[in-house]
């Protein structure tokens, strides 16, 4: 057999084999491979194509010219077929592109708010408090009547209160715990209630229409003041150092009787006088007091039996002392750029 009908041959069965071959081919991949197989470098049509030149030299110029068709139809199938597992691939949406940038994986964390209560229930937890929580959304019977408001209450107005319908509230502040809590159980209760709270106020950068407040209240025989002084120093001076005086002020809360504001000597200028205490060296941070023999009668305690103290305190307002933050709404604008300093 003359070399000129072996070539033929040889390009006859290549002809076959990669048509064959491309039709197949049911993956990108696969595709890729057989292009390399047959249009390679040393691939079996360049070969071919290379081989020519042992051939007789009157017979090269017909068999390259047949040579060459086939290469042509060979790249053509490959361009067909290419497109075509392209658009299947980009159907069922598996197309990858390796070469396009990475997302960026950003790193969460905890909102100063939330550091912040963690560490007050932390100390609190430390000293015997159990938590509890109720409902963001309340009865004006949790959230007013049994602590004592009366009806005519100044709270208790729309301009103060979200009111949802009909009896429903967003609660105004973490004290209904104390009677959902008192409730369901008999003293000795010792336990810490931490919530968010809505009022219907003006924003400014002291006060926010959301915030969060920590209750706390100790239910037994024989407490007293004396108990709840004790608790908020230990308190303050787990959180802000031993070296914070605190100052109780006369107030009044419906549900406390003794009421009393609790202040601490100014953090920022320890008491010296700035802007932050208004030059006074004091800033007020939570509102306490023995709890009134009217709550506990509202919810079956005998005020003859048992007495008990409550306080509450806002975080934010907290959270801005111990990392010097000057405006509330911070907090709730969600700016990256504040938030990742914490
Ligand atoms: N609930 C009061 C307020 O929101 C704070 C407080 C709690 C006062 C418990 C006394 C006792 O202002």
């Amino acid at each position: 057999m003359s070399s000129v009908t072996e070539f033929q041959q040889s390009l006859e069965q290549t002809q076959k084999e990669a048509r064959r071959e491309i039709e197949q081919a049911d993956q990108l991949e696969a595709l890729n491979q057989l292009r390399i197989k047959y249009l390679g470098r040393k691939g079996v049509i360049t070969s071919l194509l290379r081989s020519l030149k042992d051939l007789p030299p009157e017979d090269r110029p017909a068999l390259g010219k047949t040579s060459n068709q086939l290469k042509d139809e060979i790249e053509q199938i490959f361009t067909k077929k290419t497109e075509e597992l392209g658009a299947v691939r980009r159907e069922k949406r598996e197309f990858f592109d390796h070469t396009l940038p990475g997302r960026r994986q950003w790193q969460g964390r905890l909102h100063p708010v939330t550091l912040v209560g963690e560490k007050i229930i932390r100390i609190f937890y430390g000293m015997g408090f159990e938590v509890a929580k109720g409902p963001d959304v309340e009865t004006d019977y949790y959230n007013f009547s049994a602590l004592n408001f009366p009806p005519d209450h100044p709270a208790r107005d729309m301009q103060d209160t979200f009111y949802i319908e009909g009896d429903l509230l967003l609660r105004t502040h973490t004290s209904p715990v104390q009677v959902r809590v008192f409730e369901r159980r008999k003293p000795p209760v010792r336990i810490i209630a931490p919530g968010r709270c809505y009022r219907n106020e003006a924003i400014n950068a002291r006060s926010f229409c959301t915030f969060y407040q920590i209750e706390g209240f100790y239910v037994d025989t024989d407490v007293t003041f004396a108990d709840l002084k004790g608790v908020l120093s230990a308190f303050v001076w787990e959180l802000f150092g031993k070296d914070v005086s605190l100052r109780f002020r006369a107030s009044f809360f419906p549900f406390t009787e003794p009421s009393a504001e609790v202040d601490i000597s100014c953090v920022i200028c320890r008491g010296q006088g700035c802007r932050v205490c208004k030059h006074t060296g004091w800033l007020e941070i939570l509102g306490a007091g023995m709890i009134d023999p009217e709550v506990f009668k509202a919810v079956g305690y005998d005020p003859e039996v048992y007495s008990g103290y409550a306080f509450g305190m806002g975080i934010e307002r907290i959270a801005m002392l111990k990392y010097r933050i000057d405006d509330i709404r911070l907090f709730y604008e969600n700016d990256l750029k504040f938030l990742r300093q914490f």
